[in-house]
């Protein structure tokens, strides 16, 4: 396609029309310009192509698709290459759907454990998620489709995710939050980025021209499409403005008047709006003319499978009760090993080619067992009458983890703990004087005060369709555990830096903590943890030998050598840390590099990786762009971040002025609580905790749980909530319903009409809106 030609053809109404979606998914085609639509499909862990009722919440159904790992499983395998190739069996999957865009994948960090969201995401290390994510972008672009990084930024809550406002001191921003993207960007090359829903210090992200213009374009040198999440819309020409070039889903011209106008009266140069059609017909005719191809269902299964076992992570195995033998005689318990959660709910959930539980998985594998439910999931009840039964055998295999409410897009965990009646049940099977073989479901973490009651624990995390195969491949060695883990486990809670204020005001998110996120918070106060980051063991060992820290042309490298010295095959990740000394300073122990290595028995390898040259840097506010921290670093290599097997100094010349100079006291010893009047200080500014109603000066941005009081709210929302129970088939009590409602009453009026991709016009909101003001 000739772009510039093309553009010269089309009306100025054609091109503006051209910015918003066509459809729920589709974007918009014009035949006389030989111009199709496009067509975009959730990720990230499987396609969710829907073909009948849309939606942006996983509710209805879509094309039966492979499932893979969520995120967080993703992430613990440590492996590149494997991401990758995740990367393409989606890709292929999408095309075999006539899908040209995946959105995905998710690189938020995991700033705090309770975010509904963490699952899909990485990790809490912005290099490890923006490794995994620029593989997984790699694998998709490679079979030509497109792909979608989310959330663009700062967007790690869930609670009040399209009001929340996310203030962050600048080096946070860049070190922390905008990493993973600015990784993504350059090492994967996406076709678009997603501008999440959120607020970033003050301005919504598909009206940031810093963010969207400064940062991501220019400085990070992103040359794709920037495309709304489904519904973050704010203003429709500030957003071209801010090279936000295309709003989805459609929300049929509701806006297109506002930038006819605009650039008639000269507001917005037409040039700029040129700017972003030239942008989206790039993509369209990269991706859209592609023919469709098919894929092996059963094969994807396997692979995903396979997937599974190299994220999944041994947290325990006292007197290497792991692997089991087939012939013990076992037990498996839990009502999880039947109703099996291996995925998230929201936007990412999607329907299976198949799906194999545990308990099937255990039955395929002719293993010689009996089954109990022993828990409810719909209540906290349990039944232990049936543990007398289990005296003829050796080892219970018991499957915990969180139930699906838990946690899902759209809203936060209020705790981190598995249900009681769960751990209630784990005691008194340990009573019993068996084995008690733990395996653990969930994609975020959990507190583990029951730890001490199981034998083993292997975290299986949300391991998709394959993952009771996977299960059974590792209890039973057919597989060795390798996976890592790539956030920290707390031992409680209220270890969380954030947790005092995580959340409290949710529409106000003070990030008080700045850098001091997960592992780089509990290594500076060294506060004892659950897990550690990078942790996970195996069923064999490995020894690591002739460490040393390399320097050339292209800067670091760590090289050495690694020997299986047990007796099965297996993989090892080798991790170097590197931290800058210097006392009074706001700096932090760094994930610099990883290599994941497997190996026979016996065998040694000499390994090299080399260091991210950006952890020796930090952001410099005044000169707006990174510079060398300078000073001394000490680079630490080992199997976690707690386990160091060799250490070293080395001075990097003089440390950066503006690294000493003075700071509130908690950024360079952060010990204890963070206060308000600290994060102010380094902010720049002070923040308001919360936000304050003006009962009549409710917009379009309200909720109508903002206007509750309001008579007239109270009675749409009454039939509201009536349309939404039929929906989910006339339950009231049902999740789905629930769920809905939640997130409708959540949702600010404007964004729930764009959501809605036109259905319901905006003239009714408005009107809600005009009598809630005068309080009828
Ligand atoms: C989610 C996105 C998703 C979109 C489309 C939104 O609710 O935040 O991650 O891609 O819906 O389903």
């Amino acid at each position: 396609m000739d772009i510039q030609a093309t553009i010269k053809k089309m009306t100025l109404k054609e091109k503006v029309r051209l910015t918003s979606g066509k459809t729920f998914w589709l974007t918009h085609d014009f035949e006389h310009l030989n111009i199709p639509s496009l067509k975009m499909s959730d990720g990230p862990h499987g396609v969710r192509c829907q073909s009948e009722s849309e939606d942006h919440l996983g509710v209805n159904r879509s094309i039966p698709a492979t499932c893979f790992p969520t995120a967080s499983l993703l992430a613990s395998s440590w492996d590149e290459g494997l991401i990758e190739e995740v990367g393409q069996h989606i890709g292929k999957e999408a095309n075999a759907f006539g899908v040209h865009v995946v959105l995905g994948p998710g690189v938020n960090i995991k700033r705090n454990p309770l975010c509904g969201r963490n699952f899909e995401y990485f990790s809490e290390d912005p290099l490890l998620a923006g490794k995994m994510g620029a593989a997984w972008i790699r694998g998709v672009e490679s079979t030509g489709v497109g792909s979608s990084v989310k959330h663009f930024a700062a967007n790690n809550q869930e609670d009040q995710r399209m009001l929340s406002d996310s203030l962050v001191d600048t080096r946070a921003l860049f070190e922390m939050y905008l990493r993973p993207f600015e990784i993504s960007i350059q090492q994967g090359q996406p076709a678009t980025i997603m501008s999440s829903y959120n607020k970033v210090n003050g301005t919504y992200l598909s009206d940031h021209t810093y963010l969207l213009n400064d940062v991501l374009r220019t400085s990070f040198g992103f040359k794709g499409v920037v495309v709304t999440d489904w519904g973050a819309l704010h203003h429709k020409v500030k957003s071209l403005e801010a090279t936000n070039d295309l709003e989805m889903p459609t929300s049929k011209q509701m806006f297109d008047k506002d930038v006819i106008k605009a650039v008639v009266s000269g507001q917005l140069d037409e040039s700029t709006l040129d700017a972003s059609v030239a942008r989206i017909l790039s993509m369209v005719s990269k991706y859209a003319f592609k023919p469709k191809g098919t894929f092996d269902a059963q094969l994807h299964h396997q692979f995903a499978r396979k997937v599974a076992c190299e994220g999944a992570i041994l947290c325990k195995n006292e007197s290497d009760i792991l692997p089991l033998s087939k012939d013990t005689p076992m037990a498996l318990v839990g009502r999880l090993a039947k109703e099996f959660r291996y995925q998230g709910s929201g936007s990412s959930h999607i329907q299976p080619t198949r799906l194999v539980s545990i308990h099937d998985a255990f039955v395929q594998a002719d293993v010689d067992f009996v089954y109990e439910d022993g828990y409810d999931l719909e209540d906290n009840e349990i039944d232990a009458s049936f543990i007398s039964k289990l005296k003829r055998y050796e080892v219970i295999v018991y499957v915990m983890g969180l139930p699906d409410a838990y946690e899902s897009e759209g809203y936060d965990r209020t705790h981190m703990n598995l249900p009681e009646n769960q751990m209630s049940l784990l005691k008194y099977l340990n009573n019993q004087g068996k084995k008690v073989v733990v395996v653990l479901l969930g994609g975020s973490p959990v507190t583990m005060d029951w730890e001490e009651y199981a034998h083993a624990i292997l975290h299986m995390q949300l391991s998709g369709q394959a993952g009771g195969e996977a299960t059974v491949d590792l209890l039973f060695g057919y597989s060795n555990p390798s996976g890592k883990f790539a956030e920290t486990y707390p031992l409680a809670y209220k270890d969380v830096v954030s947790s005092p204020y995580y959340g409290v005001h949710p529409r106000i998110a003070q990030y008080r903590e700045s850098i001091y996120v997960g592992y780089r918070y509990f290594d500076k106060v060294n506060l004892p943890v659950r897990y550690p980051f990078g942790f996970g063991l195996s069923y064999t060992k490995f020894q690591l030998s002739d460490i040393r820290i390399k320097q050339n042309h292209d800067g670091f490298h760590v090289c050495g050598k690694i020997q299986n010295v047990g007796s099965r095959f297996g993989k090892e990740v080798v991790q170097c840390y590197v931290t800058n000394t210097e006392r009074t300073a706001m700096v932090a122990k760094q994930l610099a590099g990883f290599a994941k290595i497997g190996l026979e028995i016996d065998e040694i390898k000499e390994f090299e990786f080399s260091l991210d040259p950006r952890v020796f840097e930090f952001y410099q506010e005044e000169q707006h762009r990174f510079e060398a921290m300078g000073g001394e670093f000490v680079f630490e290599v080992g199997t976690s971040s707690r386990k160091i097997i060799y250490q070293t100094k080395m001075s990097l010349g003089p440390i950066h002025p503006s690294l000493l100079q003075v700071l509130p006291l908690w950024y360079s010893n952060p010990v204890g609580l963070v206060s308000k009047t600290d994060f102010e200080s380094l902010y720049g500014q002070s923040v308001q905790d919360e936000q304050i109603f003006n009962r009549s000066k409710f917009t379009l941005m309200s909720t109508f749980e903002d206007m509750a009081d309001s008579k007239s709210v109270s009675l749409f929302t009454f039939f509201m909530k009536r349309e939404l129970c039929k929906r989910s088939g006339g339950d009231v009590d049902s999740l789905e319903y629930q769920f809905l409602v939640k997130m409708t009453m959540n949702t600010p009026l404007q964004r729930l009409c764009q959501q809605s991709a036109g259905m319901i016009p905006l003239s009714v909101f408005k009107t809600l809106v005009f009598l809630a003001n005068h309080k009828l």
